[in-house]
């Protein structure tokens, strides 16, 4: 370590001069490799259902109240078989909540929003994420991951802390970090670096939340003390100790030792296979390249995913023990060589990869009385949406079930992606980058992290022709 000067080592803060370095660079927010998949396979893919997250969590919380209520009973009894219990306990709801707090945080696990706001809220205060702060990073990290200076939460910063590294299987470091910010947060204090990914108008609720959860845990706290047994302490809080283990074991495997700064995500993400228990519990997030790829698709969709985009992936790896023998001496080596990271060999591209994922369409003629021919209507399905580019301007036109045509800026207010990649779900119109919506038809936000609206445009529909009229409505 004594070798290496400060000068050469990375500045992972969101405030410092990698930051800097990043936004020059044209790593912040930028257009990342997408692999092509057929619109109609990927509009299948998009599509939303209850059923599959509803029996899963059932399942879930099934699982956590029986081994919790198993552990309860045999601890009073004194019977040494409280260890299992807990222990099954533990890792069920200190590691496996955080897969339930990404999918839902991402608004994918459930058709029905309130489903996923509730599971994401429970799994959040499970897994020790203040919900609000959280769902703002990981927005952050989908845009910038692992891009330094950029994304919070790249989990081995180089070079490796080793110690803190092994102390994540214990969770102990995390749970520090979290008591402390969340007595700060309650009393309103956020961090430059959170502020930088945190909107101001969002800080009201980080500080509400941070309150509920340091009352919360004053409450258990105080049971415990009150009735001298770590009988309530075992069954909320302890859990993230003890049964932290698990999630470092699958979440390591997502990026670490990968390289950093790409805008690729099969260069700087993993796709581990594994077998259907630990795909339950880690809610299929093993497939992790197609999920930063297309975060729009529902977890239960990702193998299908995987099947369709395998070709031009990198080698997936064969399972966690496969992943864990490049992890760990990957992290051995940058302790030394904090440049060094795990070079992924990507595919030749065929044909078929190297074509344009997206077609985009461009005016066809001189516009008649503002009118601009677009495309012929039988190119735009019912809830449908297509890219519609004119001088340097781009816009996106849906037809919803009805059949009406609605049109509207094409890059989401937020973080520039083209809306003609999301999905039509009703009125709205979903954004695939960070599922962010937008009512169609008045272009206003309805769904964070997309804050601010779209313009909206006149279209009709002639002779079997669509047209677009980009004056102001
Ligand atoms: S780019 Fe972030 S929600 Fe659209």
């Amino acid at each position: 370590m004594s070798t290496i000067t400060q000068d050469r080592l990375s500045d992972y803060s969101l405030v410092g001069k990698d930051t800097v370095r990043a936004i020059e660079r044209g790593l912040a927010e930028a257009t990342w490799y997408s692999s092509p998949v057929a619109k109609e396979k990927m509009r299948e893919l998009l599509q939303r259902r209850d059923g599959p997250a509803i029996r899963d969590t059932l399942l879930w919380f099934a699982l956590i109240i029986g081994s919790g209520y198993a552990g309860y009973i045999l601890w009073r009894s004194g019977s040494w078989w409280a260890l299992l219990a807990f222990a099954c306990y533990g890792v069920l709801y200190g590691s496996t909540s955080d897969s339930r707090w990404h999918e839902s945080g991402h608004g994918t696990a459930f058709k029905t929003d309130w489903m996923n706001n509730l599971l994401y809220e429970i799994a959040s205060f499970m897994v020790m994420r203040e919900s609000t702060l959280w769902r703002w990073s990981h927005t952050r990290h989908h845009s910038d991951t692992i891009i330094v200076g950029r994304d919070p939460e790249i989990a081995v910063p180089r070079p490796p802390e080793l110690l803190g590294v092994a102390l994540k299987f214990i969770g102990l470091k995390a749970m520090v970090n979290y008591f402390r910010q969340i007595v700060l947060h309650s009393v309103g204090r956020l961090t430059a670096a959170q502020k930088t990914f945190i909107p101001e108008s969002e800080y009201g609720k980080v500080i509400v939340r941070a309150r509920i959860y340091v009352l919360i845990y004053a409450l258990v706290i105080g049971l415990a003390l009150y009735s001298r047994s770590i009988l309530p302490l075992l069954l909320l809080g302890l859990p993230n100790l003890y049964g932290a283990w698990l999630m470092t074991v699958y979440g390591l495997t997502q990026h670490a030792g990968l390289a950093e700064n790409v805008l690729d995500h099969r260069l700087n993400c993993r796709t581990v296979y594994m077998n259907a228990i630990h795909r339950y519990l880690y809610w299929n997030m093993n497939y992790h390249v197609e999920h930063h790829m297309f975060p729009l698709v529902p977890y239960h969709h990702l193998s299908r995913l995987h099947a369709l985009v395998k070709a031009d992936m990198p080698r997936p790896y064969t399972g966690l023990l496969d992943a864990w023998r490049e992890i760990i001496p990957a992290i051995l080596r940058q302790a030394k060589d904090p440049s060094y990271y795990v070079q992924r060999t990507l595919p030749t591209p065929t044909l078929a990869s190297s074509a344009s994922p997206a077609h985009v369409f461009t005016a066809k003629g001189n516009p008649v009385n503002g009118w601009l021919e677009v495309c012929a209507s039988a190119f735009l399905k019912v809830e449908d949406v297509i890219r519609f580019d004119h001088d340097d301007q781009t816009f996106a036109i849906y037809r919803l079930a009805d059949s009406t045509l609605y049109a509207t800026d094409g890059l989401c207010t937020h973080g520039k992606a083209h809306l003609a990649g999301g999905l039509v779900k009703g009125r709205l119109i979903e954004c695939p980058k960070h599922n962010g919506r937008f009512d169609i038809i008045d272009g206003s936000p309805q769904r964070q992290p997309a804050c601010v609206g779209l313009r909206t445009y006149k279209v009709r529909e002639h002779d079997g022709k669509i047209f677009i009229d980009l004056g102001p409505v």
